[in-house]
């Protein structure tokens, strides 16, 4: 009763526009959150989930401390209802519901949901009118419990059964019967919290008349005349703008639509017009005009050109020319193919083997992606804000990227992140939500996933960021496999159940909806064996009928077997990489959020317990972590590769093996990255690095190279050098004994410059007597010319490692012998420093390029390492901080506030290689905390005294 006299009381207010729709924003509603089994009742919030507001109202602890990861499965195991009381007319619409949802008004049922990533919306005036006498018009919405749902389902007569071990599983199973973000029933980089609620913003709409309309979703596809999706367009022709609008209510007969196109830069309005070609389907029309092809500005990725955005404002107008709606999306002009054609014989010609393409083009030019793989940003999408998006995107544009893979197994990205990618500058590969795992194809759960692709589609292809869309996640490459293992008999079967879905059902939501975006089936994959447009299904895939000899698709590579680690011979050699990597720790400020005291050790329980590497499932017949594996791996990378930290005290002893954790994977990355990126000059034609993984969805051992509070691990410094235009890049050879040079690339135009060459002691002296550098000509400290063209690599000289230090070095296969002495290999540091003149893309004026890099003969757990004699001081001039090395040579130089500042600081150059006497001048980004003083307290170390005792 006292509920429903505040509820009186409460202004109910409907914001109208110029137009006739009336919002009415759910989420400035009172809400309560109930269960009646366990006597609970807090508010509740929309956008929201359940352990949000449960932690919100202190019911539960924080979600991400110790282990409430396990401590907190109850909450998933219930059933919620959220309830506020509203006065609905017409419709509810909601954006998101997370996932099963019994909703109810006034006591009635309206609907029953089973789509996280669906848009759903329904006419409630019947129900209102009737139920205006009651006291209470009450929205009820019912969440079950997702988990005992996907169990329910799963058991359900005649469910489809897979062949054992093909269903990838982590805590709570059966993901792949609900349409939910996969990863919330676990994976090996995050928690498992099955989360539920209104996850999206959510209105009451209203419409008074017959005539009146609300748009709900806007699709603007734009594309070049004659372009068809997978293929190279003409870039010489016009622009095709192709508009379609979803709207709630009923757009009348005889409606049509104009556009103006206004230059976000100006303000000038570019062209304005009426929609051509206008079809009417009542709750959707569609539109189309020709707009000259050479009128606006191109929208670049970041480092290629400009982000030239326009905004277009489309109206739906009436018969009586009155104006029912009208939405304005901001969105750019250019091209975007995922080009997978043939290598032609002018290619083979050029050296490129022979096979198909896999490489991005953008506007017309093949470019180097480089960047890395986007996971969900928190387990809890509704506090992932823009402004932490943007904290992390400048990170990703400062790190040199260019492209996120956002992986298929999270959520759609929101319409912000696609907005800071679209002014950032930042390509988004982009999958619909399925992996590791293989789908249902009963009728119902097909036409479930075909309306989720449809609406997703819609809903973002205005971006330019938008560079892809793929079915899935490790299907092709790694689900179909696991079926042809384990069921070989049955491969036919599921082969033809994964067309189904990825071919039969998502590409057509793909390609009815646009022209300008390429569809693949899966992430990893060998591209397609044809394309013929006059088939219904244009694509056909390649699988593994492959010629020998040629290369096709792209590569995901992981190995934990550190032993080989850098040996060159064990990557991939594909034309792009999507992913590869290896887990390191989080630092000690992120683990103090979350762990207790006792628990600040590397192998603590706790810690143990958050390392869900490796997962269940899979090959594996296990159905538990075994958590210990992945400590070991990272625990034998360290004692194979660089000086063992044996600290007294615990919390330094801790902070050291955590950054030496940091160092292999960054060691590891660099590797890779530079192998990677040679490839555009090799027969691979490689034009693709994206590593796992951008950053981390908790504080866990995990692939991450930026923490969960945004810290930077080494492994983002790392890749952000070798990520940079034109580098040096040594590959050794381990089984020929040779260490070639190489310079690589990847500015459109040709780069001319030097490098120098030079062996020094780790006193950082030249070390005079090793002389056989290139041919055995050079003395120790040489420099060579070189020009590289346009985004290629080119061989600068080749080292005979095994002449120059006859002991074996062992340096891949850990069987070390290092000879003693100056000139030994454990004294040996080689040093390349590369100096170049180029001209950034899309411009006119040059630039230097610089870029130092290293190699050395023995492991650095094996060199015979010097103090190096580090300072670190703050410039407050020039707001840098100065580190010089002033007695030898430091390996992995790293800076980091101090281990009690609650500061989140980037510094912009980390993990270094300081010469002697060198000075490095280090800017730095404060991301929060105000840690009075911290400057003074910033400390400098190096894998020298990463393992000394303080
Ligand atoms: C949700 O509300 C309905 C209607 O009052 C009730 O029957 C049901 O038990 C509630 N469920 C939970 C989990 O509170
Ligand atoms: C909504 O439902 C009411 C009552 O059934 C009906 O009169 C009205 O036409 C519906 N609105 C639309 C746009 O379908
Ligand atoms: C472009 O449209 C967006 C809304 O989509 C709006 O926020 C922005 O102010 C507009 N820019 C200009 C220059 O009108
Ligand atoms: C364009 O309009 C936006 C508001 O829509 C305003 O913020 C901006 O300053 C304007 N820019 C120019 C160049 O006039
Ligand atoms: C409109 O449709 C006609 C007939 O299909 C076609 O020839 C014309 O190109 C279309 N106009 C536009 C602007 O697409």
């Amino acid at each position: 009763m006292q509920a429903a006299v505040h509820v009186c009381l409460v202004a109910v207010v409907f914001v109208g526009g110029v137009f006739a729709s009336h919002l009415l924003d759910l989420s400035s509603q009172r809400w309560t959150l109930s269960s009646s089994a366990l006597n609970i009742s807090v508010r509740g919030s929309v956008p929201s989930h359940v352990q949000l507001d449960l932690f919100k109202a202190q019911v539960i602890g924080d979600p991400y401390y110790g282990l409430n990861d396990h401590n907190l499965r109850w909450v998933a195991w219930n059933d919620w209802n959220y309830t506020a009381t509203i006065h609905g007319l017409t419709f509810l619409l909601f954006n998101g519901l997370d996932t099963f949802a019994n909703i109810s008004f006034c006591g009635q049922h309206v609907a029953y949901t089973d789509n996280q990533f669906r848009q759903y919306f329904f006419n409630v005036t019947d129900i209102f009118l009737s139920c205006e006498d009651a006291a209470i018009p009450e929205l009820r919405i019912l969440f079950p419990s997702a988990p005992a749902t996907a169990i329910a389902i799963a058991n359900e007569p005649d469910q489809e059964v897979w062949p054992p071990r093909v269903q990838i599983g982590f805590e709570f199973s059966n993901r792949h019967f609900i349409r939910k973000e996969q990863s919330d029933f676990g994976w090996d980089w995050g928690p498992a919290f099955a989360p539920t609620g209104i996850w999206q913003k959510a209105w009451v709409v209203q419409l008074e008349t017959d005539q009146e309309i609300h748009v709900r979703n806007t699709l603007l596809d734009i594309y070049r005349e004659g372009q068809l999706n997978n293929l190279l367009p003409d870039q010489t022709k016009d622009w095709v703008l192709n508009v379609s609008v979803d709207a709630v209510g009923t757009i009348p007969i005889g409606s049509g639509m104009t556009y103006t196109i206004l230059d976000t830069e100006t303000n000038q309005t570019a062209s304005s017009g009426i929609l051509g070609n206008v079809t009417n389907a009542g709750d959707v029309i569609t539109g189309t005009t020709i707009l000259d092809g050479s009128a606006y500005k191109l929208w670049w990725p970041h480092n290629l050109g400009k982000q030239s955005l326009y905004n277009i404002t489309i109206e739906i107008v009436s018969a009586s020319n009155k104006t029912l709606a009208s939405v304005t999306k901001r969105t750019g002009f250019r091209t975007i193919v995922l080009y997978m054609g043939v290598v032609t014989d002018e290619e083979l010609a050029q050296g490129i083997a022979p096979g198909n393409h896999w490489h991005f083009q953008v506007n017309g030019h093949p470019f180097y992606a480089k960047g890395s793989n986007f996971i969900p940003p928190d387990a809890f999408w509704p506090r992932v804000t823009p402004s932490r998006l943007r904290q992390l995107f400048s990170a990703v544009v400062s790190g040199n990227q260019n492209m996120l893979r956002v992986w298929a197994s999270g959520a759609y990205s929101p319409d912000f992140m696609y907005d800071l990618a679209d002014e950032m500058g930042i390509l988004l590969w982009s999958e619909f939500e399925f992996g590791d795992a293989l789908y249902p194809i009963a009728p119902s759960f097909l036409e479930n996933c075909r309306l989720e692709a449809n609406y997703q589609v819609r809903r973002v292809n205005h971006h330019p960021s938008l560079a892809v869309w793929a079915g899935g996640n490790e299907l092709e490459n790694l689900e179909l496999y696991l079926v042809n293992y384990t069921a070989p008999d049955q491969y036919e079967r599921f082969r033809g159940e994964y067309e189904t879905l990825f071919l039969n059902t998502l590409l057509p939501a793909v390609f009815g909806n646009s022209r300008s975006i390429t569809y693949m089936p899966s992430s990893t994959n060998n591209g397609y064996s044809s394309i013929n447009f006059s088939r219904p299904i244009p694509v056909e895939e390649r699988y593994y009928n492959l010629e020998p000899g040629s290369i096709y698709g792209n590569t995901d590579y992981y190995n934990y077997k550190t032993a080989v680690a850098f040996n060159i011979s064990s990557y991939p050699s594909g034309r792009f990489s999507n992913e590869f990597g290896f887990h390191s720790m989080p630092s000690v400020a992120s683990w103090r959020n979350v762990l207790s005291e006792d628990d600040m050790h590397f192998n603590s329980s706790t810690i143990m317990l958050r390392n869900h590497h490796p997962p269940p499932g899979g090959l594996n017949t296990s159905n538990f972590y075994n958590s210990s594996i992945g400590m070991r791996e990272m625990t034998i990378a360290v004692e194979q590769y660089y000086p063992i930290p044996n600290k007294t005290d615990h919390i330094a002893n801790f902070s050291s093996w955590i950054l030496a954790t940091q160092i292999f994977q960054a060691d590891f990355y660099k590797s890779q990255i530079q192998f990677y990126r040679v490839g555009s000059g090799l027969p691979s034609r490689q034009l693709g690095c994206l590593y796992w993984q951008l950053e981390d969805i908790w504080q866990a051992p995990t692939w991450a190279g930026i923490e969960y509070e945004g810290r930077w691990k080494v492994l983002h410094n790392i890749a952000r050098e070798m990520y940079q235009p034109v580098i040096v890049a040594p590959l050794w050879n381990v089984t020929s004994g040779l260490l070639d040079m190489y310079v690589v690339s990847d500015l459109w135009a040709e780069v001319k410059g030097t490098v120098t060459l030079a062996w020094v002691d780790w006193n950082g002296d030249i070390l005079q007597d090793i002389s056989a550098i290139g041919d055995g000509n050079a003395t120790a400290a040489t420099t060579l010319q070189f020009s590289v063209g346009g985004l290629n690599s080119s061989l600068l000289t080749t080292l005979n490692i095994s002449s120059l230090f006859p002991t074996p070095v062992g340096l891949l296969d850990n069987s070390t012998t290092t000879t003693a002495g100056k000139n030994s290999a454990s004294n040996a540091l080689f040093v390349a420093s590369l100096t170049a003149t180029g001209t950034p893309v899309n411009t006119n004026a040059t630039r230097t390029y610089t870029h130092t890099n290293f190699w050395t003969p023995t492991p650095l757990g094996q060199a015979a390492l010097v103090d190096p004699g580090l300072r670190v001081s703050y410039d407050s001039l020039a707001d840098v901080f100065l580190v010089t090395a002033q007695i030898g040579v430091s390996m992995w130089t790293w800076l980091s506030a101090g281990l009690d500042d609650d500061v989140v600081v980037n510094f912009e150059e980390n993990g270094f290689l300081l010469l002697r006497g060198e000075v490095k001048r280090v800017k730095y980004h404060v991301l929060s905390g105000v840690a009075e003083g911290w400057k003074a307290r910033v400390t400098v170390g190096s894998i020298w005294d990463n393992t000394l005792s303080e």
